[in-house]
């Protein structure tokens, strides 16, 4: 009973005030989410104290503060394809340039508080294009291997799941499996890789929106370091060398390297006999 009388005063002064209920702005959905190429409905509701024609304005946030629909019309990238039911404005066919903050504010010039606004935040989901896929042809037994798996257009963003001979490769159990992957980086690495890891390999890209895409698999062939195919890489770079060598020795011989080389008249040049003075002349010198 007591409760109730203390209430009492409270309960007069709101139903006073509620004639005089300032201009009041609220939004059905303030984070509404829809696919590319979809419609998006951006819902504002007001109530006013007393203006019947309330001025309704609708800006986007970006780099800078922009118009969406001002003056009674539709601005900008946003003319011809958004309508207004209301407040409430529904875009259509929306793409990622869309995405972001939208506020619609309601003056009432009339009323005693004259402005109310909401915010509504866009995000325009895609769904997952074909990821594109690093698999290397060939690795050698033991050695590190990464294949890497990539979406870059998926929003939210892509998890992946990798697949070898079109078989589920699952996340690995245990801490010292063979291999690790990374479903949100794409990643699939084998610490060693062994022969048995030899097969087609192929990534999927999932992100709930629209159907999960593939990759094509590639085959990735491992093996061990082939001996004989080093032994013959030495062989011939060895081949290389010495026919090099010989090759620079000959023409050093025939003066190809010589400061005053002349070609090939060269090789029968006879120094002339003061060329012979001249040196003991400069070795007397000297000492
Ligand atoms: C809407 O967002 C702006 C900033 O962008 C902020 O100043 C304002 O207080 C927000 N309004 C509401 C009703 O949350
Ligand atoms: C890791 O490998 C070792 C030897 O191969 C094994 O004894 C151990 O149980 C393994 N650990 C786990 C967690 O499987």
């Amino acid at each position: 009973m007591e409760g109730t009388s203390l209430y009492l005063p409270i309960v007069i002064l709101l139903m006073q005030c509620s004639p005089s209920a300032p201009v009041t702005v609220s939004s059905n959905n303030p984070k509404v989410e829809v696919r590319e190429f979809s419609d998006a409905t951006l819902s504002c509701n007001f109530r006013t104290e007393t203006d019947q024609n309330p001025r309704i304005e609708w800006k986007k946030r970006g780099k800078d503060v922009s118009f969406v629909y001002f003056d009674g019309r539709f601005k900008g990238s946003f003319e011809g394809r958004a309508t207004i039911a209301g407040a409430t404005v529904t875009l259509h066919r929306v793409t990622q340039e869309d995405a972001g903050e939208y506020r619609c504010e309601i003056s009432a010039p009339l009323d005693s508080v004259n402005l109310g606004e909401t915010n509504i935040t866009l995000k325009v989901l895609v769904p997952p294009h074909t990821p594109s896929c690093e698999i290397p042809n060939a690795a050698v037994t033991g050695s590190v291997v990464q294949l890497r798996c990539r979406d870059q257009q998926s929003i939210p963003p892509a998890t992946y799941t990798w697949y070898k001979d079109n078989q589920l490769i699952s996340p690995p159990r245990h801490a010292n499996a063979t291999y690790l992957i990374n479903s949100h980086t794409g990643v699939l690495e084998f610490k060693a890789v062994a022969k048995e890891d030899t097969g087609r390999y192929s990534c999927q890209a999932y992100n709930g929106v629209g159907p999960a895409k593939k990759c094509e698999g590639k085959h990735m062939k491992i093996e061990d370091v082939n001996v004989a195919a080093v032994v013959a890489a030495v062989v011939v770079i060895f081949l290389v060398a010495v026919v090099c060598g010989c090759g620079g020795l000959l023409l050093h011989r025939n003066g190809f390297f010589s400061p005053g080389h002349r070609g090939r008249s060269n090789v029968n040049y006879i120094p002339p006999p003061q060329e012979s003075q001249d040196f003991k002349h400069t070795q007397s010198f000297m000492l």
